[in-house]
């Protein structure tokens, strides 16, 4: 009753007259009414809020100017003021209840008051329609945990280039909000209840931060998140249900860490990414399957890793992919990425794959390797090329050539990494009798003369390896 009172007493004069909003416009401002009273108070040297503002102002305007200090209801009564700018000021201290008298405040910019460091807990009192609050660049520390508790309808909240050490408790529970911009603070790990009860999180920005750690669940909360930033931070690695549940994520950015494995179970359940980014990490391995469920995967960065192979089976089952980025990378170009050459050729969509290796290719890009067929239709390598053109006949080869040739094909196969296909590639370089007849009879009958087919039969390249070693353990 009583604010209902105060507001008729001071509104009164411009309730009903259009251009009170330029009579009554604060010395040095501009003002205009063209679609509401918009006050214009910026770049003006102000060293404080000025005393008066029109009453049906719903826009006040006073960044870049000099004020240090905020009074309690700062700016008097005023109901139809919607946005208030005061980014780029000095201020550095904010009484409890400054925006009192400001209830249909929608949009709020604190950003770059670079002295502010603390606020109340009692800050934003009686903001209750507020949407929007920017806070970036104030140096702040911490916020009071209980700081956000009246603004049930606040929607986005920038806290970027602060200095928090962690995800500020005050957020949690917080339903409506919709964007959080953490990103350029000094955060070091998003805890299992960092970002509880943001059951109404779209977009989440943690790039530029300290994250070293990131615990099982994080975003558990977060199921309708469409875009998570968590580039530019020291992730060494992540578990497995890190992204669990996020089936409306869009956009995942992973890029800047130092991740050098891409796990398998990562991306389980984002059937609706789009964009992934893994560039600038350490990669050097990804698990097959990796990106089996990313079934709306449109573009996928990979480029400046450790990458050196990228089989065909991290892709399967094959979906359209529209970019690939794989530049920077030390390839191995040999036979298995012949599919990815193919790829190049039919669809145009990946481009700059420079080999490091082998060295009859290194320094050249994967689009200008040809890649040889023995007489039994199988991908030779660059190198095999060489190998088996110096030693045609077969029996005339050195012994300890073959031997040598059969330890790397073992230690192949035992090596985690190795996928299957080349082995049996290796093994038909051999040229020798019996064992290369058991292994074609056995591989091609069923594959033709594609060697991507080699991926659908890893048990039996296993069984036909397996008769190799046997052989030779028997001899
Ligand atoms: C802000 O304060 C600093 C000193 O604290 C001063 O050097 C600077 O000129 C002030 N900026 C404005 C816009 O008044
Ligand atoms: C979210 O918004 C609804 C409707 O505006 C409101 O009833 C609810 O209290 C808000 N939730 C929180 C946690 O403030
Ligand atoms: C892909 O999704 C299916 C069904 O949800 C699941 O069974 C499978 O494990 C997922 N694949 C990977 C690599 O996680
Ligand atoms: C890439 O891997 C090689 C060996 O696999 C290693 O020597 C090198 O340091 C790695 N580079 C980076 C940037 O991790
Ligand atoms: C390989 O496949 C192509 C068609 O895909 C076929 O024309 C060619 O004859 C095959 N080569 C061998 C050695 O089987
Ligand atoms: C095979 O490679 C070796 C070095 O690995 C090279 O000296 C030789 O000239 C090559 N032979 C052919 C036929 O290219
Ligand atoms: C080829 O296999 C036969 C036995 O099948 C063996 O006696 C011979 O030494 C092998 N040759 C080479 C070069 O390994
Ligand atoms: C052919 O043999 C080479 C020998 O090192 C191997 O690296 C390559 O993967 C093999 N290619 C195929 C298609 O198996």
């Amino acid at each position: 009753m009583f604010v209902l009172f105060l507001n008729a007493i001071l509104c009164f004069p411009c309730a009903h007259a259009l251009w009170a909003c330029v009579r009554t416009c604060p010395t040095g401002c501009t003002c205009t009414h063209e679609r509401s009273c918009s006050v214009l108070c910026d770049r003006t040297g102000l060293l404080q809020v000025p005393s008066e503002f029109p009453c049906e102002a719903s826009f006040i305007n006073l960044d870049k100017n000099g004020i240090k200090f905020l009074a309690e209801r700062a700016f008097g009564t005023l109901p139809s003021l919607r946005q208030l700018s005061l980014s780029h000021n000095n201020i550095s201290f904010i009484t409890p209840g400054a925006f009192k008298g400001l209830p249909n405040l929608v949009e709020l910019r604190i950003a770059y008051n670079e002295d502010i460091r603390y606020l109340h807990t009692r800050t934003f009192a009686a903001l209750r329609r507020l949407v929007r609050l920017d806070l970036a660049g104030c140096n702040l520390f911490s916020i009071p945990d209980r700081i956000f508790v009246d603004l049930p309808a606040l929607q986005e909240l920038s806290c970027f280039q602060n200095h928090f050490r962690r995800v500020p408790g005050a957020i949690r529970g917080m339903e409506n909000l919709t964007r959080l911009y953490l990103e350029r603070n000094w955060i070091e790990a998003i805890a299992y209840n960092s970002l509880q009860g943001l059951g109404g999180l779209r977009s989440l920005s943690l790039q530029d931060n300290r994250i070293t750690v990131v615990h099982a669940g994080a975003f558990q909360d977060c199921q309708v998140m469409e875009y998570l930033y968590l580039n530019d931070n020291l992730l060494h690695s992540l578990p497995g249900s890190s992204f669990e549940g996020l089936g409306h994520l869009k956009m995942l950015n992973l890029g800047g860490n130092s991740l050098s494995t891409v796990s398998r179970a990562w991306f389980r359940d984002l059937v609706e990414l789009e964009v992934l980014y893994l560039d600038r990490n350490r990669i050097r391995y990804i698990e097959e399957g990796a990106f089996e469920n990313l079934t709306s995967l449109v573009a996928l960065h990979l480029n400046s890793n450790n990458l050196t192979l990228l089989p065909f089976s991290v892709f399967q089952p094959v979906y359209f992919l529209g970019h690939l980025y794989l530049f920077r990378n030390p390839w191995h170009c040999d036979c298995q990425m012949e599919w990815l050459k193919e790829w190049m050729e039919s669809y145009g969509l990946v481009r700059d794959v420079p080999c490091a290796s082998p060295s009859s290719v290194a320094s050249g890009d994967l689009s200008t390797v040809d890649f040889h067929r023995s007489h039994e239709g199988l991908c030779l390598d660059p190198e095999e090329l060489n190998f088996t053109m110096s030693s045609e006949a077969p029996s005339e080869g050195p012994p300890s050539a073959t031997e040598s040739k059969f330890s790397s094909l073992i230690s192949k196969l035992l090596s985690p990494r190795a996928p299957p296909e080349e082995m049996a590639n290796d093994t038909g370089g051999l040229v020798n009798g019996s064992l290369l007849d058991s292994l074609s009879s056995g591989v091609e009958g069923r594959q033709g003369n594609k060697t991507l087919s080699f991926w659908v039969f890893p048990h039996l390249l296993l069984c036909v390896v397996f008769s190799i070693v046997t052989r030779l353990n028997m001899t």
